[in-house]
């Protein structure tokens, strides 16, 4: 038996494919990409391992997803390919809606196709797994309850409206061809090999360069966090016990403010690699994020009762655990930052596209 996951090189998905196998799990066809967010070198522990295939390749290439489908005939896709990064999405706007709503439209053409030839017995048990945010639900004011999954959306950002626009097709899908998805959403992931641009590594790089902690705004916006084995656990979880056509928020009942987020991570390191200062010092406020949401924060009722998920780390002990993670490994930082692995990466592996 088979899984292909998309976007498994990025930060989310390669953290679950390492996971998955850890746990005994079924061989992975990993389909990535590698836009600047795809790192094998988050894989390397998979190098000669038998059970993950790597292929480099678009979620919006047909041809490769029937070739693909065909060869390795998997059980389930789980979906984490992305356009990821707010700010990104603000200042370049199409590559999200190329990825997110016109790539996911050709991944579910595809798997559709391919689940319409199975045998009765496997097209029952097939699954689509939809990795999403919960940024589809827009922001909430200080006092709201957390976003259920009948909150209604109101995407805010090029990439949430992208995401909220994959998020409508995976329904229609279900509704429509009785297509057997299910979606989560999740809220901001933190933990390992998180690209430096997000909120938390990126200060953890800042801090131990000794370079200012941009903090936008006021710093009082709000966010729940959730260390990523966690949301790995929930995508398990959901795969296994999901209902089709059901979808399950997750969230660390975490909520923190930026700046006592940047705070956290500016105590934590100045016992761990102290400063003259202490890091608080190079707290810098900038100009806000045009539209920037207020407060996220989830009602995760639904996937503890009904499938008994529950985080494993509070926000204390996942932070612990992410900047020692980043201390040790100051060379995967070195070499995402440097440009480095890209220039290896297209010397090396250049423009092939397929296994
Ligand atoms: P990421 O940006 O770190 O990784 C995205 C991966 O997708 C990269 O490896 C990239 O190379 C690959 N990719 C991009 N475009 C592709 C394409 N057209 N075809 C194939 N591969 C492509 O993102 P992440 O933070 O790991 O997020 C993964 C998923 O989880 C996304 O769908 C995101 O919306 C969702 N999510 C993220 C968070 C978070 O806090 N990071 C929270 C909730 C949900
Ligand atoms: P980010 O990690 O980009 O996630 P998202 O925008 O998807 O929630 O940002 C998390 C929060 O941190 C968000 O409110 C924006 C803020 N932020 C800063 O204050 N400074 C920064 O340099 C970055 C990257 C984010």
């Amino acid at each position: 038996m088979t899984i292909l996951v998309t976007g498994g090189a990025g930060f989310i998905g390669s953290n679950f494919v390492l996971d998955w196998i850890a746990a005994g799990g079924e061989k992975v066809v990993n389909l990535d990409k590698l836009t600047y967010a795809g790192n094998l070198a988050n894989l390397a522990s998979l190098a000669s391992n038998p059970k993950h295939a790597f292929v480099r390749g678009d979620i919006g290439d047909r041809e490769l997803l029937a070739k693909l489908f065909a060869e390795h005939a998997p059980r389930a896709v789980v979906h984490f390919a992305a356009e990821s990064h707010v700010d990104r999405s603000i200042h370049g706007p199409a590559a999200f809606v190329q990825t997110n709503m016109v790539g996911t439209f050709e991944l579910l053409e595809a798997t559709r196709a391919y689940w319409n030839t199975l045998a009765d017995d496997a097209r029952s048990r097939f699954r689509f797994l939809h990795v999403s945010t919960d940024e589809v639900y827009g922001s909430l004011g200080e006092n709201d309850p957390g976003f259920s999954e009948t909150t209604p959306y109101a995407p805010n950002s090029p990439y949430s409206a992208s995401k909220a626009g994959s998020d409508h097709l995976v329904r229609a899908y279900h509704h429509t061809y009785g297509f057997p998805a299910v979606t989560t959403n999740c809220s901001n992931n933190y933990g390992p090999y998180q690209f430096p641009e997000k909120l938390i590594p990126l200060m953890v790089a800042n801090a131990l360069e000794g370079r200012d902690l941009p903090v936008y705004g006021d710093g009082r916006q709000v966010r729940d966090w959730l260390y990523v084995s966690d949301h790995c656990e929930a995508i398990r979880v959901a795969l296994e016990r999901g209902r089709p056509g059901e979808t399950y928020n997750v969230g660390g009942n975490s909520e923190r403010r930026n700046l006592e987020v940047v705070h956290a991570l500016c105590d934590a390191l100045d016992k761990l690699r102290p400063r003259a200062g202490g890091h608080r010092s190079l707290i810098k406020f900038v100009t806000d994020r045009p539209g920037h949401d207020r407060r996220y924060a989830i009602d995760a009722t639904k996937i503890s009762t009904e499938l008994g998920w529950t985080p494993r780390e509070t926000f204390e002990t996942g932070l612990e655990r992410t900047i020692r993670w980043y201390l040790d490994n100051a060379a995967w930082v070195a070499q995402v930052k440097s440009g480095e692995y890209r220039n290896w990466l297209d010397a090396n592996y250049g423009k092939r596209s397929a296994a």
